[in-house]
């Protein structure tokens, strides 16, 4: 475990990807020496008994009342903000009198999550003077809580010299310590926490990982200082990664203020820990959360996913939570964090390519990519091998056979492990470069990678065509020519990423997930001074600035975004902002062709990308907003089918609990969601949704019509078709009824998956929302 650790979450989530299988340090069955583990217990805050002044102190005398041998129990945290109860150190024996208790809801074992840009600005169409940028005066005093691996808080990035004096609305703290004196907070990081009680329990309560970690907010891994220069950055000028993506590099809300609160450590980000943060988050002030962290498998059920319970109760303090999808791609339903309440971010690329071609000894030339920085291969021919023919095909580290790669380039095949170790491995068998070429499952996804040796990366199709090269030429060669950053139409964006992770929706089908996309492959940023760009131990290099790709990197640039849509529109709510950048969103390539799926080289769709790639200027004005109330989030929790006293590990008013009674929503699907996703039992079947929409135009009586898109097999009728809105009226409701009229009959026949859209115009605006439709045995598109 140790080898993996420092950066095993980080692999995990962001940069290699190949590890996602092989580490699993999120298992929570590991036992501690002294037999005590980690859980995280919901109690009926109604219960507390009036002669404890506080929730902590009602927590502690729970906690005394159990068995105090052979091991007391001990607290970690007490929540009272985002959830009722408290985290502690507990035994078998502890647990099972918990579970008696009339007062606890449910006793969860604390799980490890995982952690899941200069140029990015002007793909995304932001210009000084106009949209949003102009009109949200960059955010300025917006707060952004960053939930990741701590801040590295020397970096020009978190520069304070153009921001006024700290927000008065701001309660936090900068958490100091021999690594993080005071003066690392300043205008830009206003607030610094680090949150370890939970990874502490998991390491038996002994040190933090010696050499490599920091009990500070100081970010010793890179990712949280990475993630908060892109959400909030200040303007840095001419930042780069050695050559590479040379410009200004700037956050997308680069006044916003940052506060760091670090719940990420060697093995994992712990629930306790990140329910902690998220308690601080909402008492500091913070107006926005931005978590580039989930679950390493499959979204867990939302009572047991600490980011779908916290996320609620910051969205019931009016703050807007926005999280990775995750890098679980490209199979289906490997969204995370897909709770309602949250905005989900899948990644794409943007119009920058990092070239380095594979010229090979038959003159063909194939495009890759690569950030190696040292001295470049010789322009003649050098021998080529495929390391299949050589000992590891996957280039692992002391498996090649030098005396047949000395000297050469070696063609390797992703997967299994990091994809910079495969260089390392190619270096110290003596070989001169190194070819990494895409399987069947990673597609034609190019990653770009601080190399340590003169390497690119290649797609599945070429690598395909150099192994074949290899196998019928009698001395095959090859050489690599690094051509530096090219910004352009070629090839299209954005596209898809391939290890972006996708829906459907596995908890709730009939919301669709991911939301959105957003710039998250090959994406500059900040980064720490404790470890080199590939995060390796044996790179000794230090950087200021590095290129890293996953939806933690997309998730902050639409973090960034909603801090700038809260400052143009203070009033509007957190459903009201994931509103605004759904309806807008567009689902075209630069080309004018459908946004393609890199896994598949074909067109990619709302399963895929949500509503497609954000666009920041329009979602400033988008015209209508699909907003939604709490109440109607306790609804759809009941209608997905959670019970009193159940739902309490949500709601910290019972009271709310009305809202299961009162709410017009009738089924999940009803929610008042700015996109659509219809699950069909059967043929002939007829799903019926309502939805609301809000005037927030400048036309108090503008008047809307719908446009409908059907697939194939698929009736929609939307009523009314004409929204008239005025001074009195500004919230209008329509139904949608959508009929499956698959002919034949039978599974068999029935189409998998088809897709169409709802659009309101006004004539000013296109109010857009993507419409999914799936048919499966047995979901009944009426009961959730
Ligand atoms: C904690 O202690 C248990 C039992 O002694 C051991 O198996 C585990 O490896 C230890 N974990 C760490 C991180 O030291
Ligand atoms: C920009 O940065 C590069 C690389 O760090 C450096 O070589 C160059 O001199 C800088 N240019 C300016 C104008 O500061
Ligand atoms: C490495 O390759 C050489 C040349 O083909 C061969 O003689 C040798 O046995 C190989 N070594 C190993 C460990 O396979």
């Amino acid at each position: 475990m140790a080898k993996l650790s420092l950066s095993s979450s980080f692999f995990v989530f962001s940069l290699f990807l190949c590890f996602l299988s092989s580490s699993s340090s999120s298992s929570s069955s590991s036992s501690s020496s002294d037999g005590l583990e980690s859980y995280i217990v919901h109690v009926q805050s109604s219960h507390k008994p009036s002669l404890f002044s506080s929730h902590n102190h009602w927590h502690v005398s729970l906690l005394r009342s159990l068995p105090s041998s052979p091991q007391p129990a001990t607290l970690l945290y007490s929540y009272s903000r985002v959830l009722h109860g408290f985290s502690a150190r507990l035994s078998s024996l502890h647990t099972a009198a918990l579970r008696r208790h009339p007062s606890v809801i449910s006793v969860t074992p604390d799980q490890a999550r995982q952690i899941h840009t200069t140029h990015t600005p002007a793909f995304l169409g932001f210009s000084q003077n106009t949209g949003l940028w102009s009109n949200s005066d960059d955010g300025e005093d917006v707060i952004v809580g960053v939930l990741d691996t701590g801040i590295w808080p020397e970096h020009p990035s978190f520069s304070d010299s153009d921001l006024g004096p700290v927000p008065s609305t701001w309660k936090g703290e900068c958490e100091t310590g021999p690594d993080f004196p005071a003066s690392s907070c300043n205008r830009k990081i206003i607030g610094a926490r680090a949150y370890y009680k939970g990874y502490l329990t998991r390491r038996n309560g002994t040190k933090l990982h010696a050499a490599k970690e920091s009990r500070s907010p100081r970010d010793t891994e890179g990712h949280g200082t990475h993630t908060a220069s892109t959400a909030a950055g200040s303007v840095v000028a001419n930042a780069s990664l050695y050559h590479y993506a040379q410009g200004t590099a700037r956050g997308m809300a680069s006044k916003a203020r940052i506060a760091a609160y670090k719940i990420c450590w060697s093995s994992g980000c712990y629930d306790s820990d990140i329910l902690a943060a998220l308690e601080q988050a909402v008492a500091d002030g913070v107006h926005v959360i931005s978590l580039s962290v989930g679950a390493s498998g499959s979204a867990p059920e939302y009572h047991r996913d600490s980011i779908a319970i916290g996320a609620f109760g910051a969205t019931r303090h009016g703050i807007v939570v926005s999280c990775s999808a995750g890098n679980s791609g490209p199979g289906p339903e490997t969204a995370t964090n897909i709770a309602p309440w949250i905005l989900t971010v899948g990644a794409s690329t943007v119009d920058r390519e990092f070239s380095a071609n594979v010229i090979t000894g038959d003159g063909k030339v194939f495009t890759g990519t690569s950030l190696y920085a040292g001295e470049s291969l010789p322009d003649s021919q050098i021998s080529l091998v495929y390391s299949g023919d050589c000992g590891s095909r996957l280039c692992s580290v002391g498996e090649l056979n030098s005396s047949l790669v000395e000297g050469k380039i070696v063609l390797c095949d992703r997967g299994g492990s990091a994809r910079v170790e495969k260089g390392r491995a190619v270096k110290l068998a003596g070989g001169a470069g190194m070819i990494l070429a895409n399987t069947a499952s990673s597609g034609e996804e190019l990653t770009a990678d601080s190399h340590l040796v003169p390497a690119t990366m290649v797609g599945a199709k070429a690598g395909d065509q150099i192994r074949d090269y290899i196998k019928t030429s009698n001395s095959p060669t090859a050489t690599i020519s690094f051509l530096g950053t090219l910004i352009g139409p070629s090839p299209p964006s954005p596209r898809v990423a391939a290890f972006s992770s996708r829906g459907p929706n596995h908890l709730t089908p009939v919301i669709l997930k991911p939301d959105m996309i957003a710039p998250g492959v090959n994406i500059l940023a900040g980064w720490t001074g404790m470890v080199g760009p590939t995060d390796l131990d044996i790179d000794p290099r230090r950087v200021q600035f590095n290129i890293i790709s996953g939806t933690s990197m997309s998730c902050p640039h639409v973090s960034g975004l909603a801090a700038l849509l809260r400052k143009a529109h203070p009033d509007w709510s957190p459903a009201a902002i994931k509103s605004a950048l759904v309806t807008t969103a567009y689902d075209v390539e630069n080309s004018g062709e459908a946004i393609e799926d890199l896994a598949t080289g074909k067109s990619s769709n709302p399963f895929i990308h949500g509503a497609g790639h954000v666009d920041p200027n329009k979602a400033l004005n988008p015209g209508l907003v699909y907003d939604i109330e709490v109440k109607e989030y306790v609804a759809f929790l009941c209608a997905v089918g959670y019970e009193f006293p159940g739902i309490l590990v949500f709601l910290q008013d019972p009271s709310l609990y009305d809202a299961c009674e009162t709410s017009k929503l009738r089924t999940a699907g009803d929610l008042n969601y700015p996109s659509f996703s219809v699950v069909f039992g059967s043929t002939g079947e007829v799903a019926k949704y309502r939805r609301v929409v809000k005037n927030v135009g400048s036309n108090v009586d503008a008047v809307y019509e719908v446009g409908v898109k059907s697939p194939a097999n698929v009736e929609i009728e939307v009523s009314p078709s004409k929204l008239v809105f005025s001074k009195e009226k500004r919230e209008l409701e329509y139904e949608v009824t959508f009929k499956s009229v698959v002919l034949g009959g039978g599974v068999g026949s029935m189409p998998g998956q088809e897709f169409g859209s709802i659009e309101w115009t006004d004539g000013d605006h296109v109010v857009k929302s993507p419409v999914a439709f799936q048919w499966g045995q047995g979901s009944s598109a009426q009961s959730f």
